[in-house]
């Protein structure tokens, strides 16, 4: 193998951000892009390039490289139908021809492409016929056959499917509802509400899904395939709340409402006329990410720990406390209460 040489897509956002430091660390000669100026906080020895995949010429961008983590995509929390169709399926159709071939093309998928319409056997298995039922699932999908056929074409791809990815850096999903409770909390309520009904969640701790990364990339028996990607632990909606609202003096309360939103903005808008960074996502629908049902919520990991891969952060309530002082110490939350 030729000195390893890594391509880094996405990395202004929040994964490919994180995975960035772990290759380095590793001792991985990286180059990274995303369409936004440099990032701060990238290590120094990292060569950064800004570039469209969709519109830019990426011959430079893939010269020399050895490995691409293709992670740039685009979620429907940003971005409307069109613009994730083309920045997940064409994108990933032009950086696939721009790089040949290289010794892996890793690529980020989601688990969105199972879809939850039709009911799948679960737990779901890599070698179903996905159904996206959504458009990011669509889109998500439509950038997978890209991979699949420059696989058939002889590039030794692999494809990760993730669920809801937590930690910190992260803006979205249960980072929307770490930030619904400080709000909450900092309007003086005692009690963090949940809905009666309890309902399941699926979620991955970035740590995990880094180390996912890179064990692919680096395991001969993960070439070819597709892998899910969760943490097995599948804590129901009334879980999360219980481990969220003692990491803000709060107690859970079951079948309760909480705040309406307009008054959850207005004291958004407090908070971050205060100091607070608004990097973390405002839903207008309280806790959101747990009002969502999935009948093919559960997974199967098989594919994955069949070729030796461990998933190492398994204390849910541990990983949630950690990423809250982690969002306090960067001022994407109020420092306390
Ligand atoms: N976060 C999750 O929970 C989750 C779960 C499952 C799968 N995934 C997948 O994991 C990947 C990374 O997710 P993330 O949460 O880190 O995303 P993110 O924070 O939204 O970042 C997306 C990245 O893609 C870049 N990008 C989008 N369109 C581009 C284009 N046309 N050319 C170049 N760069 C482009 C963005 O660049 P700029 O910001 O500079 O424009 C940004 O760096 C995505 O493919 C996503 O579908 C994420």
């Amino acid at each position: 193998m030729s000195e390893p040489f890594a391509l880094v897509t996405g990395t202004t956002g929040f994964i490919a951000a994180r995975l960035v430091p772990a290759l380095v660390a590793d001792g991985w000669r990286v180059r990274a892009t995303g369409r936004r100026p440099r990032p701060a906080d990238l290590p120094a020895e990292v060569d950064y390039r800004p570039a469209d995949l969709v519109s830019d010429d990426l011959g430079d961008l893939c010269a020399g490289v050895t490995h691409v983590f293709h992670l740039a995509g685009a979620s429907s929390s940003k971005s409307s139908q069109e613009e994730m169709d083309r920045n997940n399926v064409e994108a990933t159709r032009r950086l696939l021809d721009a790089a040949g071939k290289v010794e892996r093309f890793v690529h980020m998928s989601s688990t969105s492409v199972y879809g939850e319409e039709e009911q799948l056997p679960v737990p779901v298995r890599e070698d179903v016929e996905p159904h996206p039922s959504r458009g990011y699932g669509k889109a998500k999908w439509g950038a997978e056959q890209q991979v699949w056929a420059a696989a058939e074409a002889g590039v030794p791809a692999v494809v990760l499917r993730p669920v809801t990815v937590y930690g910190p850096g992260a803006t979205k999903l249960l980072a929307s509802a770490i930030l619904d409770a400080a709000i909450e909390r900092a309007a003086g309520l005692p009690r963090l509400a949940v809905g009666a009904e309890p309902n399941e969640q699926r979620l991955l701790h970035i740590d995990d899904l880094v180390a996912a990364c890179v064990h692919v990339a680096t395991t001969e028996a993960a070439v070819g395939r597709a892998f899910n990607v969760v943490d097995g632990l599948y804590p129901s909606s009334h879980d999360v709340v219980a481990v969220l609202a003692p990491c803000f003096g709060m107690e859970p309360e079951i079948g309760g409402e909480g705040l309406d939103e307009a008054r959850r903005r207005t004291v958004y808008e407090r908070l971050v006329a205060h100091g607070m960074e608004p990097a973390i996502l405002f839903t207008p629908d309280r806790l959101r990410l747990m009002g969502k049902t999935n009948r093919n919520n559960r997974l199967s990991t098989e594919a994955l720990e069949s070729t030796g891969f461990r998933f190492a952060r398994t204390d849910f309530a541990a990983a949630v406390a950690d990423n809250v002082d982690w969002y306090r110490a960067h001022h994407w939350l109020p420092a306390t209460g």
